[in-house]
């Protein structure tokens, strides 16, 4: 019922002309995919990404976008400058942001409404620190997280959910299947008192933390998981088209030529 969406986001990676190789790379090998497929790409790659995946089915998304229409913010960029270049997602409150840029609940909820104002789908991402998993607080942060970054939204319809665990960012190590697919069903279960049990039944979460060819089918495979959101592994085109593939591992490395396996 919900369409899986899978997600690289390529973070401060890549110049335009890497990005484009990146993607003329992923065109054939991605094109078969039975779910969504989408790039996050650094703002200043927006535009000749956008050209270079013109046609294809690889959508494009953009890593963060400013809360006002326009006006005096230095260094920002508004949802109808990414419109313009035909962006569909952005990711929003993701944990690097949060922890180095200063980004907080309200900020996400506030570029949230923008987002989705503009026609923009926001990614949204949540997720507990390690200590917060070991204390037994993480369904409280990710309570508060929903709470105040979803205020004010009508319905969930026009978003997507990143649970991405702090701690298992970047680290190598990921949340277990089991541990991922439990959390899920408890933002899920959150949705469905703050929105509507339809609502939540319908809204898109994905996992996000160290997501890989070698682990995404078995995350996939989990009922409550509808997608991924992929860093490191997203920047490879045979390890992002594996993932694509989770639903046919065996057409993945079919269609890879001999120097990308
Ligand atoms: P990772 O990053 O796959 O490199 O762990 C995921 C993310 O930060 O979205």
């Amino acid at each position: 019922m919900r369409t899986p969406i899978i997600a690289g986001n390529w973070k401060m990676n890549n110049t335009a002309s890497e990005g484009v190789a990146l993607v003329e790379a992923l065109k054939p090998l991605v094109c078969d995919a039975n779910c969504e497929v989408v790039v996050c790409v650094p703002a200043i790659d927006i535009p000749a990404v956008s050209a270079a995946i013109e046609g294809s089915n690889i959508a494009l998304g953009a890593q963060n976008v400013h809360f006002a229409k326009s006006g005096a913010y230095t260094g920002e960029i508004s949802a109808s400058m990414l419109r313009e270049y035909g962006v569909k997602y952005v990711i929003i409150g993701h944990s690097e942001r949060r922890q180095y840029f200063g980004e907080t609940d309200e900020t996400v909820n506030k570029r949230t409404l923008a987002a989705i104002e503009a026609g923009l789908v926001p990614i949204v991402c949540i997720g507990e620190s390690l200590e917060e998993r070991e204390t037994g607080k993480t369904e409280e942060v990710l309570s508060r997280q929903i709470e105040t970054g979803f205020r004010g939204i009508d319905d969930l319809s026009g978003i997507v959910i990143a649970y991405e665990p702090i701690w298992a960012i970047g680290t190598g190590k990921t949340a277990t299947a089991q541990q991922a697919n439990e959390t899920i069903a408890f933002i899920r279960k959150k949705c469905a008192e703050l929105f509507c049990p339809k609502c939540a039944e319908q809204v898109r979460i994905q996992y996000g933390g160290s997501m890989n060819a070698k682990n995404a089918r078995e995350l996939m495979a989990m009922p409550e998981i509808d997608g991924g959101l992929i860093g490191g592994a997203s920047l490879k085109a045979a390890d992002f088209s594996s993932i694509v593939h989770f639903d046919r591992p065996d057409m993945a490395s079919m269609k890879l030529p001999k120097e990308l396996l």
